[in-house]
């Protein structure tokens, strides 16, 4: 007879080997009691600013796809890579010409190299996802009431608008179940979930931390209130807040479960945040009121129509001199320059990965867009491969 106690140790301590084979830390803390607020749940204490997975069953198994992800998007993306070239070298194409989005598509989509790589990366994420929701969904009952009871409590403040979510936010974007509107624990699924998807290197929030110091100011200096839109699980907005700790910050996010995980966790973490389930097209702020609106990993997963809205009002909003700073994945993928393989992740993020709007994204001239509303738009530093340094000022 099979010894499921048996097999269960073998396979946490696989686990643990991957995990610890790929730097991941599973020694437990004990709860630090300052970081208790009253109907706190911590079974596992915390590392840092990272809550603990509450079994290590669920964390150990997090570690390994952390660690499985890392290899995927190392050595396996170079295998497809690699692959890319030959395909294109095989259809006589210069390896990196500019090819339109559809020829790009029909030289790769039936490319069993590339597709495995694809499939790899799809079936970390879905692994991913499929435990936290199910740990949380088995212990509903505990974590509404923890949720219940950060609701009421500081510092900052929470904003809950059931019934606002327009249909483009109901898919379930990047494969998470539920999407960002449609899973009570959307935001417990996301914060957890993405800390794989930075391979592990923002446990301690490390990238928002990194993103927080890069946000632009403007030119007089003055930061008396910032905001954040679609502020997901609120790891930049809190960030932030460490980095202007005299401004009033904000973070909105059309999910509800997201912005009650963000309000929840900041009061965990004893800082002074508020945030609002708000439309960023819609965000109900007065005329000239910020000094600075940004947004991180935003812009890619809303529709060109509201991408537009959504930069008029941040126009509206921001005071004469505010500054506007969207990071992102860069739009435009048919600008020059962009290598095949590169505008084929647009084309499979599209079609595997739930990244319903990716393509419009793919089509907006963001910077364009910034000027049409009238924004002074700075030149883009092209220094990452991934991501924008665009600054629109509101002009005086
Ligand atoms: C990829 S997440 C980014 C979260 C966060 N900025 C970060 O970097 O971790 C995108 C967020 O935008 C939110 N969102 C999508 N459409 C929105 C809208 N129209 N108004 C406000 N938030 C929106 C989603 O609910 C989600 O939480």
């Amino acid at each position: 007879m099979l010894d499921r106690r048996a097999i269960m140790t073998a396979t946490t301590a696989l686990a643990g080997f991957f995990a610890s084979a790929f730097g991941a830390k599973t020694a437990v803390a004990a709860p630090a009691p300052e970081r208790l607020f009253k109907g706190d749940v911590e079974n596992r204490g915390s590392d840092g600013r990272l809550e603990r997975l509450p079994t290590l069953d669920l964390e150990s198994g997090q570690d390994f796809l952390t660690g499985f992800r890392v290899k995927v998007n190392g050595d396996f993306s170079r295998i497809a890579l690699r692959r890319s070239r030959k395909v294109l070298e095989d259809a006589g194409l210069d390896r990196y010409g500019d090819y339109p989005m559809a020829q790009v598509v029909k030289l790769f989509e039936n490319d069993p190299v590339i597709g495995t790589n694809t499939r790899l990366w799809l079936s970390s994420q879905q692994l991913t996802w499929k435990a936290i929701q199910d740990y949380f969904h088995d212990n509903a009952e505990k974590y509404i009431a923890e949720m219940e009871a950060a609701d009421e409590q500081g510092p900052g403040t929470l904003e809950l608008n059931p019934g606002i979510e327009p249909e483009y936010t109901k898919h379930e974007i990047h494969i998470q179940p539920g999407g960002y509107v449609g899973d009570e624990f959307a935001g417990h699924i996301y914060h957890y979930g993405t800390n794989m998807f930075f391979d592990g290197k923002n446990n301690q929030d490390e990238g928002h931390i990194a993103h927080a110091a890069t946000i632009n100011v403007p030119e007089d200096g003055k930061v008396n209130r910032i905001l954040e839109l679609g502020s997901g699980s609120g790891q930049l907005t809190v960030a932030t807040k460490e980095r202007f700790p005299d401004a009033e910050v904000w973070g909105i996010d059309v999910g509800g479960p997201m912005v009650r995980y963000s309000h929840m966790r900041a009061v965990d973490l004893g800082v002074d945040v508020n945030f609002a389930q708000r439309l960023s097209e819609d965000t109900k702020f007065p005329d000239n009121h910020f000094d600075v609106v940004f947004s991180h990993l935003f812009f890619h997963e809303l529709t060109k129509e509201a991408s537009e809205k959504t930069i008029a009002e941040a126009h509206r909003i921001l005071r004469p001199g505010g500054v506007f700073f969207p990071i992102d994945l860069w739009s435009r993928a048919e600008r020059p320059g962009v290598q095949a393989h590169q505008k084929y992740s647009y084309w499979w993020n599209h079609r595997w990965n739930d990244e319903v709007w990716f393509m419009e994204y793919a089509e907006l001239d963001l910077e364009g867009t910034m000027a049409k509303v009238g924004f002074d738009v700075n030149e883009r530093v092209r220094g990452k491969r991934f991501f924008e340094d665009l600054t629109g000022t509101k002009k005086a």
